[in-house]
């Protein structure tokens, strides 16, 4: 299997992409740590896969040490860490708090920052790993309305090729993931209602919105040894929502 023998901590993995990045390690062999802030849907889905579930709020420090140091006793050493939890607040420039603004970078882009950081002690005493850090295309270009969102995932790039320089020494690679638009609670729960996002499929060349498993293959590549050459980079999962730009 491509993930066997892999020790796999999954933040936001309750549902979403995080969910279906979880099954999908499981299936191919890895024991893998869900972790989330929503307890009862992590625990459900870690005990449908055999796997293990641990509150983790990605903004506390504290609790990210608590979390290394549970999988690490219960699996062994770390050697995959999908930076996967995340949230959206849409508000014009204009009219975004301080409050709004830092809640976002605070999950975003200090949970990613501290992910690494914590599993860096481990990972090297595996002997290597690698961090998969969840950007978005709003890592790679500006999305209105999306201040703090934005800056939290050109934070999440640029953060990925330190680590990936500062790292490689070591074993680890460490890639960023830019999804497009994909079928996920997420731009609902920011909007406070249930939404449709399929008409924003028909704008990208593969006409559709992406699926979590769309995104979750591609993390699964980039844990796998498949993609043993591969670190500081760029991997774009948009159906070629990038591929254009706004001339066109
Ligand atoms: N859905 C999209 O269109 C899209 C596009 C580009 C990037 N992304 C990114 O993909 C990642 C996954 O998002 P999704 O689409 O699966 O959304 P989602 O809302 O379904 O999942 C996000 C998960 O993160 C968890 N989470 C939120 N705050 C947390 C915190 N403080 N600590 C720990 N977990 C927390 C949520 O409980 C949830 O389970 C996010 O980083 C998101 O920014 C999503």
């Amino acid at each position: 299997m491509r993930l066997d023998g892999k020790i796999a901590l999954i933040t936001g993995a309750a549902r979403g992409q995080g969910a279906a990045a979880a099954r999908r390690f499981a299936a191919e062999g890895a024991k893998v740590m869900l972790t989330d802030v929503l307890d009862d849907q992590g625990k459900e889905l870690a005990a449908e896969l055999g796997a293990e579930y641990c509150h983790l709020d990605v903004s506390d420090e504290d609790a990210w040490a608590e979390a290394v140091a549970f999988t690490v006793g219960t699996f062994g050493d770390i050697t995959v860490l999908v930076n996967n939890a995340g949230i959206l607040h849409f508000s014009a420039l204009a009219e975004t708090t301080l409050a709004d603004y830092q809640r976002v970078i605070g999950i975003n882009q200090v949970g990613t920052f501290l992910g690494m950081r914590a599993v860096v002690e481990s990972m090297t005493r595996a002997g290597g790993g690698s961090i998969v850090n969840v950007s978005s295309v709003e890592g790679l270009g500006g999305m209105p309305y999306l201040v703090a969102y934005t800056a939290s995932k050109f934070a999440i790039r640029g953060m990925t090729k330190v680590a990936a320089m500062e790292l490689g020494q070591h074993g680890i690679r460490v890639n960023s993931v830019h999804p497009g638009a994909i079928n996920t609670p997420m731009v609902g729960e920011a909007l406070g209602r249930p939404i449709d996002i399929s008409p924003i499929g028909k704008k990208v060349a593969l006409r559709r919105v992406g699926q979590p498993d769309d995104v979750a293959n591609v993390v699964l590549f980039l844990a796998s040894d498949e993609s043993a050459y591969c670190s500081g980079a760029e991997f774009v999962v948009d159906g070629g929502a990038t591929a254009t730009h706004a001339l066109s």
